[in-house]
């Protein structure tokens, strides 16, 4: 059935009034929580206080689950987080792109003039500035309204490695099949789409002896993966791994992915924006993962239990075949104060922690695989309606990408994830951070183990360091110490700190979307998507063991090897 058959959704019910963020938050916490004067990071567990989340919320777990909400949990707006966000999610040189160099030169001379002048408190501060980044935002979003994504194109080579064959049997392939994709060409060379790259796995699939190996669905009984990019730490390339392991999937693999955003940045949401499904960036009316979980109350309930079909709907489709996503936007953030109010309330028959799990367990079981990758092709032509059905009957995995937070609705995403990877920098203080991270989740995890024998993350789990500098002796030093203590738990392959990746989020785009204009430029991109396919091949190799490609092997013989000759 396709999303535009089905009924539309119930409208969203917004118990805290009128639809201001901010308005029904001081709403909540006055009528709600006592509120403190504290900083969001700033907390310590002297009794017994297991977390701060974005909002500043900070709970006692084993007071929530005996007496739900009370005075011990607390409550404050946190304003960093929302300056935070539109700086991190909207690079500034990308809303610079709109005018010349001269245009912004005089505007920047303009505001040095203009900051001689400026007074007044932190609301008229934090008023100017939210007008200022409204109005950036408006051209930012028009910018990437007019822009249509993926414009970019593969290479017979590159479409060969894509589907694990040589590229002499492709061309040969290419020849003997009526239906093989045109492509455009570019000077000599025949380049292809992303959809044409799809419509060649199933042709390849329909002649092949595995054709699994072309698109590697999900089989009926097969679990569905649920993996997390989490951590605590802001900017440790949790958006860009989430990101572009999602993408690494569709492009080598074939799979359905749901990729879900967990974060009010919507980091993810701006890799993903421009398909069909999500032409522009989200409204606050655009529904979240908060609806997905069914946080909001309804008439007769204080929790919304959507069916499979009405779940279906809240993934909305990219421009990359099989890839839908679950969009964030400011409103996701409301997910926190949703949360507390149940624990308030405390409806029969759910678990504070359970929403998100519940959903996708309601989702997943009446959305079987039911086609399988040799039945696309009739008379040798792949049946157009029939592939695109079957890339959104199912998803073979579901991508989430968290917050710089550790909350009561990222633990709603922990327990409903089979899989964690935690991407993580390696800076000094940066390994203190994480143990923060993890003991805080680690406490959580079995205060809700005490009470309820739940199995939680029995997929891999996984660390994963990033934006590493490889001349810088402190990140590599971090990085051995732990594998040497955790080998099992530590990726020996991680991602490199790379400037080029720069160039391809000024664009919006990942490295793999990202086509290069000057040969510099595609010499840094390619280094990057080469160490990009090493990392997820790695986290591949833990979740689906066998589907590996070699292509982390590869990348730990080349870096090692570099090493000892640097050495
Ligand atoms: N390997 C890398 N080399 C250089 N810069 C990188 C690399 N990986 C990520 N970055 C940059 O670091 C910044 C943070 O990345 P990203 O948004 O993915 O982190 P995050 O952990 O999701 O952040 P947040 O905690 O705010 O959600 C971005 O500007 C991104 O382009
Ligand atoms: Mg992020």
């Amino acid at each position: 059935m396709t999303a535009a058959a089905l009924t539309p959704l119930p409208t969203k019910q917004h118990p805290f009034g009128p639809h201001d963020p901010q308005a029904r938050l001081g709403q909540t916490l006055s009528s709600q929580m006592p509120a403190i004067v504290r900083g969001d990071r700033d907390w310590h567990d002297d009794d017994g206080v297991l977390f701060v989340g974005h909002y500043g919320l900070r709970t006692n777990l084993e007071c929530i689950q005996e007496s739900s909400l009370d005075s011990r949990l607390r409550c404050i707006p946190d304003p960093n987080h929302s300056l935070k966000s539109h700086s991190n999610a909207f690079p500034s040189q990308t809303a610079q792109n709109r005018y010349s160099i001269d245009q912004n030169r005089h505007i920047i001379r303009s505001s040095r003039m203009a900051g001689t002048v400026m007074s007044g408190n932190l609301e008229q501060f934090l008023t100017e500035l939210s007008r200022g980044l409204d109005k950036t935002m408006v051209s930012v979003n028009k910018e990437m309204t007019l822009r249509t994504r993926i414009q970019r194109t593969w290479s017979m080579r590159q479409c060969a490695r894509f589907l694990n064959v040589s590229v002499i049997y492709l061309q040969k392939f290419a020849k003997q099949s009526d239906d093989f994709p045109e492509g455009e060409y570019v000077g000599r060379e025949r380049v292809f789409t992303i959809a044409e790259l799809m419509h060649m796995r199933a042709l390849l699939a329909a002649n092949a002896k595995r054709p699994y190996d072309y698109l590697a669905w999900r089989k009926p009984d097969d679990p569905l993966p649920v993996i997390s990019f989490a951590s605590q730490k802001g900017g440790t390339a949790k958006s860009l791994s989430a990101a572009h392991f999602a993408q690494y999937l569709s492009l080598h693999h074939g799979m359905r992915v749901g990729v879900m955003d967990a974060d009010p940045q919507s980091t993810a949401t701006l890799y993903f924006v421009g398909g069909e499904g999500l032409p522009a960036m989200p409204t606050e009316d655009t529904p979240s993962m908060v609806d997905f979980a069914g946080l909001f109350a309804n008439e007769d309930a204080p929790y919304t239990d959507y069916s499979a079909e009405e779940l279906d709907q809240f993934f909305l489709q990219t421009q990359w075949p099989g890839i839908r996503i679950v969009p964030a936007h400011g409103e996701t953030s409301e997910g926190e104060i949703q949360i507390a109010r149940l624990v308030s309330e405390r409806p029969k028959g759910k678990t504070f922690y359970r929403y998100l799990r519940d959903a996708v367990e309601r989702w997943r079981d009446h959305h079987i695989p039911s086609t399988t990758p040799s039945e696309l092709v009739v008379d040798g032509l792949v049946d157009r309606a029939k592939l695109e059905s079957a890339l959104t009957e199912t998803l073979d995995c579901i991508i989430i990408d968290y917050q710089p937070a550790l909350t009561l609705f990222q633990l709603n995403n922990v327990i409903a994830s089979t899989s964690l990877v935690i991407p993580q920098t390696m800076k000094g203080f940066d390994i203190a951070t994480l143990s923060t991270f993890v003991n805080g989740l680690l406490g959580m995890l079995q205060q809700i183990l005490k009470n309820e024998r739940i199995d939680i993350g029995s997929g891999a789990n996984m660390l994963l360091p990033t934006i590493v500098q490889r001349t810088n002796n402190q990140d590599l030093n971090q990085i051995s110490n732990l594998l040497e203590h955790c080998p099992a738990e530590v990726l020996p392959v991680f991602y490199l700190r790379s400037d080029s990746i720069s160039n391809a989020s000024d664009v919006y785009q990942s490295a793999y979307e990202y086509q290069a204009d000057t040969p510099g430029k595609r010499k840094g991109i390619d280094r990057f998507v080469e160490n990009a396919d090493a990392v997820n091949d790695a986290i591949v190799s833990r979740i689906w063991p066998g589907l590996e490609r070699g292509y982390a092997e590869q990348w730990m013989d080349d870096f090692y090897q570099d090493d000892e000759e640097d050495a």
